[in-house]
This record gives structure tokens, sequence and C-alpha cells, in this order.
């Protein structure tokens, strides 16, 4: 077995621990945040497939004997960090739902690539055991990310759109009911001096 290889495997291997292990602690609070139901399944489901993540992901340090300690993902903490961030700017749902949703999908997309990095590593140490499994956690993020982008695309983008579009008409009613009372104003203004001129005559 290449033993540089197996070393930087192994590096790897720590960091997506790390990884999970965060997005595990971190997804309920997104859970709590999300209002769209469908967004609120999806996470919650795919916190139950992280939660089997990490124990695959210990599986593979024993099958390779390695004791299974991390090495802190920055990555995945600076990720995790944008998504409170968009918790705490933004109050409002859909909004938030879509903020946090297009943050998410960043997170998912980053657990594949180092998934993709790990499979080539375990084709080239030919760990065929490993291979799988790790193909197992990759298979569940690349299906996390086309939900999250379905129901950001499909679902949230539309409602906070078609609200736009709701609200437009109503800011143009509202502008032509304020033209409409000045020109009113106006007309009373006008009548009460025609009025005040004809008494004085
Ligand atoms: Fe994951």
């Amino acid at each position: 077995m290449h033993t540089c290889l197996q070393k930087i495997f192994i590096d790897e291997l720590k960091d997506i621990l790390s990884a999970e292990e965060q997005i595990v602690k971190n997804l309920p609070a997104m859970i709590k945040a999300a209002e769209f139901p469908a967004l609120k399944i999806a996470l919650k489901s795919h916190w139950q497939e992280t939660k089997a993540q990490v124990q695959r992901v210990k599986e593979i340090f024993k099958i390779m004997g390695v004791k299974p300690t991390k090495k802190f993902c920055k990555g995945t903490h600076g990720i995790v960090e944008e998504i409170k961030e968009v918790i705490k700017e933004f109050s409002e749902s859909p909004v938030r739902d879509a903020g946090m949703t297009a943050v998410a999908i960043r997170l998912e997309q980053y657990e594949i690539c180092a998934y993709n990095g790990l499979c080539t590593f375990a084709k080239l140490l030919k760990l065929p055991r490993v291979l799988k499994l790790l193909k197992e956690n990759a298979k569940e993020e690349i299906a996390a990310f086309k939900k999250l982008t379905k129901i950001l695309e499909k679902d949230l983008t539309k409602i906070i759109t078609s609200e736009i579009r709701v609200e437009a008409p109503r800011k143009k009613i509202a502008k032509k009911l304020a033209g409409r009372k000045s020109h009113l104003a106006f007309k009373s203004r006008t009548v009460s001096a025609v009025k005040r001129k004809r008494v004085r005559a």
C-alpha cells in the first residue's frame, strides 16, 4: 500500500468526520428556522442521513485500523457560520428560507467534492469496502443537493417573486389613491375659495 497516499487519505477522512459532525450539530438550528414545509422535511431527513454518514466514516476508520480522530474542517465551519448569519439577518420567511437553502446547497457541493476526492484515493488504494461506504455517503449528498436546489428554484424563488408581483400593483394603487386624495383636497380648496369670493361680492 502506498503510505503517502494512505496518509493523505486518512487526513481527508479526519476532515470529513469533522465536517459531518459539525453538520449533525448545526442542522437542528436550520430545521427550527425553516418555515417552508418541504424545506423543513428535507433538512430533517438529511439530518438523519448525516448521522448515518458519521457512522460510515467511523466504520472506514475501523477498516483502516486507525483511531477515528478529527481534524477540524475549517471549510464546513465557514459555511455553517454563513448559515447562522442568514438566520440572524433575515427574520422573514421565505427570504430567510431561500437564503439558508442557497448556503446549504454550497455546503452539499463542498461535501460532494470532499467525497469525490476520498473516492479517488480509495480507488487508488484498492479499498473496495471503503469505496462502497464512501459512495453511499456521496450518493446521499448528491440527492440532498438536488432536493435543496429543486426547493430553491421551483418553490422558494417562485414564492418570493410572486410576493413581489403582488406588492407592486398594491404600491401603484396606493400612489394613485394618494394622487386622487390630493386632487380632491385641491378641488375642495378651490370650491371654498369661490364660495368666499361670492359671499364677499
Ligand atoms: Fe453529509
